[in-house]
């Protein structure tokens, strides 16, 4: 069976490096934040070109952190796209503040800038724009509105590390970028990471206050903390995997643009790259009739596929307090009742990609 993602490749070629790395962690005891995670808050930082990056213990904590960093809370709106991962909105309503979900386009499938506005209220103190499957959202337009409205940008990058817009690097576009590390994503550690990042020293000494117990010297607590560090051993793998990110970027981007090209069965419906993006392609979504008819179909080819994502945040059990309806993100809808998600990762073969290709173009419904 070709897995959707299949990590087993990657530690086999690099099994001695990462092993390497995580010895001399453990021969330092250098556990809980340290010389390895700090060294890889430098490393990222560097490749981001941006001021500073702070790593934490996952991505929905560098959310969370992002709020409180920017001050927002009870009271507060948050404006975030319907359709995303639900942990973007987690990140809003752990600080207090209210998520308000805003439809997608419907060929982009990223957040839709003309569906903004209306959404703005006195309340609303900053969008959170997420960079999904890889694909940067319109930047551009998000910050202009932002900027007449006088609200923060927050870049959720978690799907999109390595990814540009107009030739920068994702994380520091908006006020603060928002990486997650879970096994899979394009940067990976062995278990659970993220990264705050900005191009704001202030924000990321803020974070290193909020994620160390709240403090700076230890014993002093200048303010209610949380435990949310980077462990030691996530550093000094990420700082092994950091090197081989452009490799994998690239290879992402052979895979998903000969998906591009070469789908041409016209029951699928592709996502739309603008020009002044670079994709690194995360995860390759489609959208047909029928997803779990074609999952079943694929199982039968040997081919592992599934689905992001099935229900949109605003239609979530969690959220139902909120009121939202079936029809207020019609987009967002459309897209999680046909959406199915094909292999891709950077071990993948041509072979095997060949063969994904042959499955979808065969399928008839
Ligand atoms: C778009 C998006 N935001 C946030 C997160 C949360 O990251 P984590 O799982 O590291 O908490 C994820 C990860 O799955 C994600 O895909």
């Amino acid at each position: 069976m070709l897995k959707r993602i299949d990590l087993t490749r990657d530690f086999a070629k690099h099994r001695q490096e990462y092993l390497d790395a995580i010895t001399r962690c453990c021969e330092e005891t250098a556990f809980s934040g340290g010389p390895y995670a700090d060294r890889f808050d430098k490393e990222f930082a560097q490749y981001l070109g941006v001021a500073a990056a702070s790593g934490v213990n996952n991505g929905t904590s560098a959310l969370h952190l992002a709020m409180l960093c920017l001050g927002i809370g009870e009271g507060d709106e948050v404006i975030v796209p319907a359709n995303t991962y639900i942990a973007t909105a987690w990140g809003v309503t752990y600080s207090g503040a209210t998520p308000v979900f805003v439809d997608c386009t419907a060929d982009t499938w990223e957040i839709d800038p003309a569906k903004i506005e209306e959404k703005i209220t006195d309340r609303t103190k900053a969008i959170i724009g997420v960079h999904l499957y890889g694909q940067p959202f319109d930047f551009g337009a998000v910050k202009e509105i932002a900027d007449r409205h006088g609200l923060y940008v927050v870049e959720d990058c978690a799907q999109a590390a390595a990814a540009e817009y107009e030739g920068v690097r994702v994380g520091g576009l908006g006020d603060i970028g928002c990486f997650s590390f879970y096994p899979g994503k394009n940067l990976y550690s062995f278990g659970e990471g993220g990264s705050v990042t900005s191009n704001d020293p202030a924000y990321i000494d803020k974070v290193n206050v909020y994620k160390n117990q709240g403090c700076r010297i230890r014993y002093y607590h200048e303010v209610v903390g949380y435990n949310m560090r980077l462990e030691g051993i996530q550093g000094a793998v990420m700082s092994v995997s950091l090197k081989y990110l452009d490799e994998w970027t690239k290879r992402r981007i052979e895979i998903g643009t000969r998906y591009d090209r070469e789908i041409t069965n016209p029951l699928f419906r592709l996502q739309k790259h603008p020009a002044n993006t670079k994709h690194v392609y995360h995860m390759y979504e489609v959208q047909v009739p029928d997803p779990e008819h074609f999952l079943a179909y694929m199982k039968e080819k040997d081919i592992e596929c599934n689905r992001h994502y099935p229900v949109p945040c605003h239609l979530q059990e969690a959220y139902k307090d909120l009121g939202y309806q079936k029809g207020d993100c019609p987009n967002a809808e459309e897209l999680a009742a046909h959406c199915a998600t094909l292999p891709l990762f950077p071990e993948m073969t041509d072979e095997e990609v060949s063969m994904v290709i042959d499955a979808v173009n065969s399928y008839r419904g």
